[in-house]
């Protein structure tokens, strides 16, 4: 099968990138205390219902999140398009597993997660294919499965030629909450918890709106 050109262009521009990213980014998740808390209450939703359940991070980089999520207790891997990216997660956090691939095509088979986590990941997939890939993010849930999502607020996509002083070419789309929502719903989900919240003053990120949600998949 003919891979899609979005899928080689980000793959290349994270290997690419791999490194200052990781440097970049490595401690947003201490400047952002309502990022943290919907952490949490996921984390907990997920161990309350399912305590011995596995979930996964796609999208997961450097593997920042997977390893916060992984010391709030759950049993989480990480999955991610760029091998470099996969390297690097693997060396920096060597107690959780972290594998190539593509969270349209997932290596887990039907209702086996708990929890799935996207976090700023859905923001590289064309709009197109978004219902596609919250198909397959049902797939591999099981009944009563969390997905928390995070991603930029917006209706446009940023594209760059450039970044950390490599030639990439990579696409970040801007989601509206309740575009992602219905087609969440339209999924399977139903989306229990949603917050936005402004930049944060620190970040090194685009300063617009950041969005985070946890949807429950319906029975
Ligand atoms: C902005 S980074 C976010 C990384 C991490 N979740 C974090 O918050 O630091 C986006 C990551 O998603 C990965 N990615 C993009 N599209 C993907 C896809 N279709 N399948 C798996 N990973 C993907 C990229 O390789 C990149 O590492």
């Amino acid at each position: 099968m003919v891979e899609s050109s979005h899928l080689r262009d980000t793959r290349s521009g994270y290997d690419a990138i791999a490194l200052p990213y990781d440097a970049t980014f490595r401690a947003e998740l201490a400047d952002s205390p309502l990022d943290r808390a919907m952490l949490a209450g996921f984390a907990e939703l997920v161990t309350g219902r399912h305590p011995d359940g596995r979930l996964v991070e796609v999208g997961s980089g450097p593997g920042h999140v997977t390893a916060h999520l992984h010391g709030l207790g759950l049993e989480i891997r990480g999955v991610d398009l760029s091998p470099a990216m996969v390297e690097l997660a693997r060396r920096e956090h060597p107690g959780i597993t972290f594998d190539a691939g593509e969270m349209g095509a997932l290596d887990a088979s039907d209702g086996s997660l708990a929890g799935l986590v996207a976090w700023y990941s859905i923001i590289h997939v064309p709009p197109a294919r978004l219902p596609a890939v919250f198909t397959e993010f049902h797939r591999v849930l099981v009944d009563g499965g969390l997905l928390l999502l995070g991603f930029q607020v917006g209706d446009d996509v940023l594209h760059f030629d450039e970044a950390f002083g490599h030639q990439v070419s990579l696409d970040f789309h801007r989601l509206e909450p309740a575009t992602v929502t219905a087609l969440l719903d339209e999924a399977g989900f139903e989306v229990i918890a949603q917050l936005v919240r402004a930049p944060a003053p620190a970040s090194a990120a685009t300063k617009i709106p950041q969005a985070s949600l946890i949807a429950r998949k319906r029975p």
